[in-house]
């Protein structure tokens, strides 16, 4: 199987569970707003809210975190001219595909996915049988665009391994060369941000500590003293990457560093090596700061007019529709279902 018959495609999508955090910032949406930018993609960005319910969501606020994630996504420089804006809801293509894929997909596959496991907890028996299946709708958002390239944070790449399972084990049995083998996309200094509490866990928007993340809602004040709170070790920091090996907050510092200002951790350590935290930790505020001040006040403008929200969301649909419907029809045939 080779990809050189579909058209170079990025799918990728964020839950619109609860705000965004640097790191969905950094591992995510920073990154495909350079892969639509680079103009080797056609770039389809989607707020996944099906995936959102596999745990439970009160109904106002999801309403309210679908478009807030929309407005990030806007705010970042996701240009609705340039890339196709969905809420995953609105193109049912998705959820249709969804459910073909339950079938290819084996139970043994699922119950190996880490992600369940870690939101499960103890209590599996008690969790939806929407979170058991959530990687089988991931595939079908996915490959519902026949999408050659997903760019994620290093969390998701179980997901993506299962992705390319489920594609080659429908291709494989209906004897076809229909789905792409998807390239996951985990690139950067800031695949994986960590907590600023603690750096053996990653930084979440379900974390209940609200001082382990910083929110792009957050004001420049809140912003700064998380900053200068975030855990760390009393060394000064090293000139050199193997420096930082055993020293997880440190090392995370210098990540969100490099990645917000679009340099290596080398180059970064050139600069800033043999500092303490002291002089390091404001420097870094004050570069976050400016990064995120402009995309939090854009998104606050632009969540004034949810009316216009929803028009871009309604058009995203349209044009999505245009790409997956005829991928569904086939699939359908392919399957051997009439009508
Ligand atoms: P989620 O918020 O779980 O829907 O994640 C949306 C995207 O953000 C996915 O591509 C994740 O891999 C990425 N992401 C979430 N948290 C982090 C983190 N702490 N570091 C890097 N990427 C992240
Ligand atoms: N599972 C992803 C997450 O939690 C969100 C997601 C759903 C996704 N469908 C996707 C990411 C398709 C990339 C492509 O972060």
């Amino acid at each position: 199987m080779n990809n050189t018959q579909f058209t170079p495609r990025v799918f990728s999508g964020i839950q619109p569970s609860g705000g965004l955090t640097l790191g969905n910032y950094l591992g995510a949406i920073k990154r495909f707003v350079d892969m639509q930018n680079q103009g080797d993609f056609q770039t389809v960005y989607c707020m996944v809210d099906l995936h959102a319910i596999t745990v439970w969501q009160d109904p106002a606020a999801l309403r309210r975190n679908t478009r807030e994630l929309a407005a990030g996504f806007i705010a970042s420089g996701i240009s609705p001219e340039k890339s196709i804006l969905i809420n995953q809801s609105a193109v049912p293509e998705h959820a249709q595909l969804g459910w073909i894929f339950s079938c290819v997909a084996r139970m043994g596959w699922m119950s190996r996915m880490t992600q369940f496991k870690d939101k499960a907890g103890k209590n599996a028996e008690a969790s939806s049988l929407g979170l058991f299946a959530y990687p089988a709708l991931m595939a079908a958002d996915i490959l519902v665009y026949h999408a050659t390239h997903v760019p994620v944070g290093e969390d998701q790449k179980q997901h993506l391994e299962l992705t390319r399972d489920i594609a080659a084990k429908f291709n494989h049995d209906y004897g076809v060369d229909f789905f792409p083998e998807v390239e996951p996309v985990i690139e950067g200094a800031a695949t994986r941000v960590m907590s600023l509490r603690d750096g053996s866990k990653k930084m979440s928007k379900s974390d209940p500590s609200d001082a382990s993340r910083i929110n792009m809602t957050d004001d420049a004040d809140t912003i700064a003293k998380k900053i200068r709170k975030a855990k760390t070790d009393p060394d000064a920091l090293p000139s050199e990457a193997e420096g930082l090996k055993d020293r997880p907050e440190a090392r995370n510092l210098v990540n969100i560093y490099a990645a917000l200002n679009e340099q290596t951790v080398e180059q970064v350590l050139a600069e800033v090596g043999g500092q303490q935290f002291g002089t390091f930790k404001p420097a870094l505020a004050e570069l976050a700061v400016s990064k995120l001040s402009p995309i939090s006040t854009e998104m606050a403008r632009l969540m004034d007019d949810v009316g216009e929200i929803d028009k871009l969301l309604a058009n995203g649909a349209l044009q999505a529709r245009e790409i997956t419907a005829p991928i569904l029809k086939k699939t359908y045939e392919i399957v051997g279902m009439v009508g």
